[in-house]
C-alpha cells in the first residue's frame, strides 16, 4: 500500500502539489496508454486522480502524430510519444490496465454510414478498438466533441458504441461541461466510459465552483498580443464594454458576444475568435489554465503551435473528475482517501451573483444588424 501518510492525504486537494512518485508504492501503478495524446491532458489527469487516491498512475505508452505535440509531451512528461497509431503493432504495446484516447473527429463521416467493427476499419476510431480487441484493458476513456452525439441522426455514436460493446465491454457515455467542474471555459465533450466487468462507476456531478477568469488573466501582456485599432474599434461598435473581465467571443455570423467566461477554444479559429475585454487575445498560458493545465507544464513551442495544442486539448478537470470516479469504481486507490474532493456549489448561481445573466446574453438580432 501506499506509504503516503492519512494525514497527508486527508489535506490533499484539487490543485496541490502532488506526491512524488517515490511516494508512492509501485505495486499500487495504474498502467495507461494515452493514445492521440496531444500534449497530454489526459496523461495529467490520470496522475493527478490517482494521487488524490493514494495510487500512482503510469503511461506505459503514447502516441500522436505531430511533431510539435510530441516535442511539448516529452518536454513535460519525459517520454516522447510514438508515431502515427495505425503503424503500431498491438503486440509491441504493453499491458495496461485503461486505455485513454481523445480521438480525432475527422472520420466521422465515414464510421456513421457502416455497419461495426469490420466496417470501422481505416478510421482513426479502428484504430482503439484494434488495441481493445487485442489488449484487453479493464477499462478505457474516449473524448471526442459534443456532436458526435448527434451526428448522422445518432448512428455514428451508435455504431461506436456497438462495435465497443462487440468487443465484450460495458459502455456508457455522457456530455461534459468544462463550466461545471472549475474552467471558465464552456466546453461541452462527450465522454465514453467502457469496462470489462460490472461495477458501480458513477458519473461525477461536477458542480465544481467556476474560477473567475482574475484568477487566468496574466497582467502585463505584450503589446503584441492586441488586436489592432480596427478590430478593437469593430468590437466596441458592437458591444458596450463591460463592468468586469470578461472574454469576448465572435461566432461564425460574426455575431459578437461577452461572457465571465471563455466560449470554447478552437485550434482552428480566427486569430480575433476570443478577445479578452474585446482588445486582446489569449496568451499561451491563458489558454492552458483555461484547460486546467498546471501552471508548472512547460510551454516549449511557439504562438500557432501553442494555441493550436491548447484548442484541441481536452479540459482537464473534467478528465480527472471522471477518472477519479474510474478508479475508484475499480478499487484501485490505497483505501486511505476518507472525504469528498469537490465541493457542491452551482455554476449557473455563481453566474448570476458574478454580474445579472442578461448582461452576458447575445444581442438580440436587430441590434447587431443595426451596429
Ligand atoms: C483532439 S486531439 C487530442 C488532444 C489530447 N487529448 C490533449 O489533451 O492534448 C487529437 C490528436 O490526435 C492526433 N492524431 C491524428 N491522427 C493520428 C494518428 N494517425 N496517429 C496518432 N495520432 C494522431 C493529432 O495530432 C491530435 O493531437
Amino acid at each position: 500500500m501506499s506509504v503516503l501518510s492519512r494525514k497527508r492525504l486527508n489535506k490533499l486537494n484539487v490543485g496541490d502539489k502532488l506526491p512524488t512518485m517515490k511516494e508512492m508504492s509501485d505495486q499500487n501503478s495504474i498502467r495507461f496508454i494515452d493514445l492521440f495524446c496531444g500534449i497530454g491532458g489526459f496523461h495529467i489527469a490520470a496522475e493527478k486522480a490517482a494521487a488524490l487516491l493514494g495510487v500512482s498512475a503510469e503511461c506505459v505508452l503514447s502516441s500522436d502524430i505531430d511533431q510539435p505535440c510530441q516535442d511539448v509531451y516529452e518536454n513535460n512528461f519525459g517520454s516522447k510519444p510514438l508515431g502515427d497509431i495505425s503503424k503500431i503493432d498491438a503486440n509491441d504495446i504493453p499491458d495496461h490496465d485503461l486505455l485513454l484516447a481523445g480521438f480525432p473527429c475527422q472520420p466521422f463521416s465515414i464510421i456513421g454510414h457502416q455497419k461495426g467493427f469490420e466496417d470501422t476499419r481505416g478510421t482513426l476510431f479502428f484504430e482503439i478498438a484494434r488495441i481493445l480487441k487485442a489488449k484487453k484493458p479493464k477499462a478505457f476513456v474516449l473524448e471526442n466533441v459534443k456532436m458526435l452525439r448527434g451526428h448522422n441522426n445518432g448512428r455514428t455514436l451508435g455504431r461506436i458504441l456497438e462495435t465497443l460493446r462487440g468487443l465484450g465491454y460495458i459502455v456508457d457515455y455522457r456530455v461534459l461541461n468544462a463550466l461545471d467542474f472549475g474552467l471558465p471555459q464552456k466546453r461541452e465533450r462527450i465522454f465514453i466510459v467502457g469496462f470489462k466487468k460490472r461495477c458501480s462507476f458513477t458519473w461525477p456531478d461536477g458542480d465544481v465552483p467556476m474560477k473567475p477568469l482574475s484568477a487566468i488573466l496574466e497582467t502585463d501582456v505584450p503589446e503584441n498580443y492586441y488586436a489592432s485599432e480596427y478590430i478593437q474599434k469593430k468590437r466596441l461598435a458592437s458591444r458596450k464594454p463591460t463592468g468586469e473581465l470578461t472574454i469576448w467571443h465572435e461566432n461564425k455570423s460574426g455575431h459578437i458576444s461577452a461572457y465571465p467566461y471563455s466560449c470554447a477554444l478552437r485550434a482552428g479559429a480566427s486569430y480575433n475568435y476570443l478577445l479578452v475585454n474585446g482588445k486582446r487575445r489569449l496568451t499561451p498560458r491563458e489558454m492552458l489554465r483555461l484547460q486546467g493545465f498546471p501552471d508548472s507544464f512547460k510551454i516549449t513551442c511557439n504562438y500557432s503551435q501553442s494555441r493550436k495544442q491548447a484548442g484541441n486539448s481536452l479540459p482537464v478537470p473534467t478528465a480527472q473528475a471522471i477518472l477519479f470516479q474510474l478508479f475508484a469504481s475499480q478499487g484501485w486507490h490505497s483505501g486511505l482517501y476518507t472525504r469528498e474532493i469537490y465541493e457542491i456549489k452551482s455554476t449557473n448561481k455563481q453566474m448570476i451573483l458574478l454580474e445579472g445573466k442578461s448582461k452576458y446574453d447575445c444581442k438580440k438580432k436587430s441590434e447587431t444588424a443595426n451596429s
